[in-house]
């Protein structure tokens, strides 16, 4: 790492700590003067890391910067897959319709190697895996990119390489996404249904790979 990231490795991850807070209590928090801290948000505001407001909140580029210290971290410290478990539900129908679209598919037939069933497993996790799922909204993972096909734009989802009870898949989600929720979404190359002879209600364990 250059001098000047190594530098806001630390300025980042300390004001993650304090994010929602109002200046005067984040430069308590982080044992700063407040002028100091004003100091610091002006800066890191004007490259775009931290965001307008009254509150200390970083960016999307925040984040993308403190992702790219949790992969590596991860990489040193050998953890190299999550294991999440819930139970099967069914959705409203509408991952067939989003997965058989042109633009998806193939960008997952290129970027993750299958071609996918048209459909998508929903897996209602367990709320103690709640904690470990969330690791994933901070992870880049493979990103299928979005697209437009003249009528509307549909956005850019990521993926994590996962296997569901041993079946080779991936797990997939919105890119950005505030409101992480419990259930999680799987596509494979085969009717995962039919393969592990699953219904609704079934646990099943997906190992996901970081
Ligand atoms: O209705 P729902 O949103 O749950 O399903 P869908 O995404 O339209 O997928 C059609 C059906 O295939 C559903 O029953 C899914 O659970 C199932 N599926 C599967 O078994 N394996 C996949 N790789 C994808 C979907």
């Amino acid at each position: 790492m250059e001098c000047r990231e190594r530098r806001l490795a630390a300025d980042l991850i300390a004001l993650s700590s304090a994010e929602g807070l109002p200046v005067s209590e984040a430069a308590k928090r982080l044992c700063m003067t407040r002028q100091g801290l004003y100091k610091l948000l002006k800066q890191l505001r004007a490259e775009g890391y931290v965001a307008e407001g009254s509150v200390v909140k970083l960016t999307p580029k925040g984040r993308d910067f403190l992702s790219g210290i949790l992969r590596d971290l991860l990489r040193y410290f050998n953890i190299a897959s999550i294991r999440l478990v819930g139970r099967v539900v069914s959705g409203l129908g509408e991952g067939a319709f989003y997965i058989s679209l042109e633009g998806y598919k193939r960008a997952i037939e290129e970027r993750l190697g299958f071609t996918p069933f048209p459909g998508t497993l929903n897996i209602k996790l367990d709320p103690q895996y709640m904690p470990y799922r969330r690791y994933l909204d901070g992870l880049p993972g493979v990103v299928i990119p979005g697209f437009s096909n003249g009528l509307r734009t549909y956005g850019a989802v990521k993926a994590f390489r996962a296997r569901v009870n041993g079946v080779e898949g991936a797990v997939v989600m919105p890119e950005r996404t505030h409101h992480p929720t419990d259930v999680i979404e799987v596509i494979a190359p085969v009717k995962l249904r039919d393969a592990l002879g699953l219904r609704d209600g079934d646990v099943v364990e997906v190992e996901v790979l970081l």
